[in-house]
C-alpha cells in the first residue's frame, strides 16, 4: 500500500469576531490506498474540519494536504475541482442536496461535471442505496434517512478512488446503518479508500483503522 492522502502539520484556525478557534492543531496523518479509516471524537473536536481539508473543500491555515502527488492545499480552485471530481466522493454532514431537483437528478449532478457516460449507473446506484422507488421525489418529499442515502448515492456515482463521509449513518436506524456500512465495506474491498466520521463505535471498530480526535488533535 502507498499513501493516497497525507496531512502534514495541518492547523486550522477559524476567526469569529475577537475569538480564534483552533479547530485543528498540528495534525499529521498518512492514509494508505485501500484503507478504511474511522474518525471519531466529541462534537466540536474538529472532525468535519479535518474531512473538509482532506477533501479539498477548505484550506489549512498552516501545513499541507497531499492527494497522491498533488499538494491540494496549495492548488487553485479550477485545478482542484478537476482532481476532486475525479478522485473524491464526499458525503456532507448536512447532505447538501439541491431542493429543486429530484433524487435522481441530485444523484446525476456529478456525472454532468465529470463527463462520464450515463451507462445505467444512476439506476444501479439508486438500487444499491434502496431508493429506486423514490427517484422522482424532491428532497422535501423524502425522509432524513432517504436524503442521507441520496447523498451517499451522489458520492458513489463517479466511482471515486476516495470516499469521504461525514456521519453517513447518523440519520439511519441501526439496520440501515449496518447495510450502508456493509456497502462501504464492499467498496473498500475494491481497493477504494474510505474515510468515515461516525459516532457509532460499533461501526468504527469494524474499520481497519480508527483516528481519535480531541480538541483538534489526534490522540
Ligand atoms: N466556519 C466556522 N467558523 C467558525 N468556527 C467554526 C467553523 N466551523 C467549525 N467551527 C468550530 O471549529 C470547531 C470544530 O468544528 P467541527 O465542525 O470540525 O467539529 P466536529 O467534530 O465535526 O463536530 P460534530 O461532531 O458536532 O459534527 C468547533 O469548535 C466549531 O465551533
Ligand atoms: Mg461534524
Amino acid at each position: 500500500m502507498s499513501a493516497i492522502l497525507n496531512a502534514v502539520g495541518v492547523t486550522k484556525l477559524y476567526i469569529r469576531g475577537a475569538e480564534t478557534v483552533r479547530a485543528l492543531d498540528n495534525i499529521n496523518i498518512s492514509i494508505e490506498r485501500g484503507d478504511m479509516v474511522a474518525v471519531v471524537g466529541p462534537s466540536g473536536s474538529g472532525k468535519t474540519t479535518l474531512l473538509n481539508m482532506l477533501g479539498g473543500f477548505d484550506k489549512p491555515t498552516n501545513g499541507s494536504i497531499y492527494l497522491k502527488e498533488f499538494e491540494i492545499s496549495n492548488m487553485k480552485e479550477k485545478e482542484l475541482n478537476l482532481i476532486r471530481r475525479k478522485e473524491i466522493g464526499y458525503i456532507f454532514q448536512n447532505f447538501h442536496l439541491l431542493p429543486t431537483l429530484t433524487v435522481r437528478e441530485n444523484i446525476s449532478i456529478p456525472l454532468i461535471f465529470s463527463g462520464k457516460k450515463e451507462d445505467g449507473r444512476v439506476e444501479r446506484v439508486l438500487e444499491v442505496v434502496g431508493l429506486s422507488n423514490r427517484a422522482n421525489h424532491l428532497p422535501s418529499q423524502i425522509s432524513g434517512g432517504e436524503m442521507q442515502r441520496t447523498a451517499i448515492a451522489r458520492a458513489l456515482i463517479n466511482d471515486p478512488e476516495i470516499l469521504i463521509a461525514d456521519e453517513p449513518t447518523g440519520n439511519l436506524d441501526s439496520e440501515m446503518a449496518l447495510s450502508i456500512f456493509n456497502l462501504f465495506n464492499s467498496i473498500n474491498q475494491q481497493e477504494k479508500t474510505i474515510i468515515i466520521v461516525t459516532h457509532n463505535l460499533e461501526l468504527a471498530k469494524k474499520c481497519r483503522r480508527c483516528l481519535h480526535i480531541k480538541d483538534g488533535r489526534i490522540e
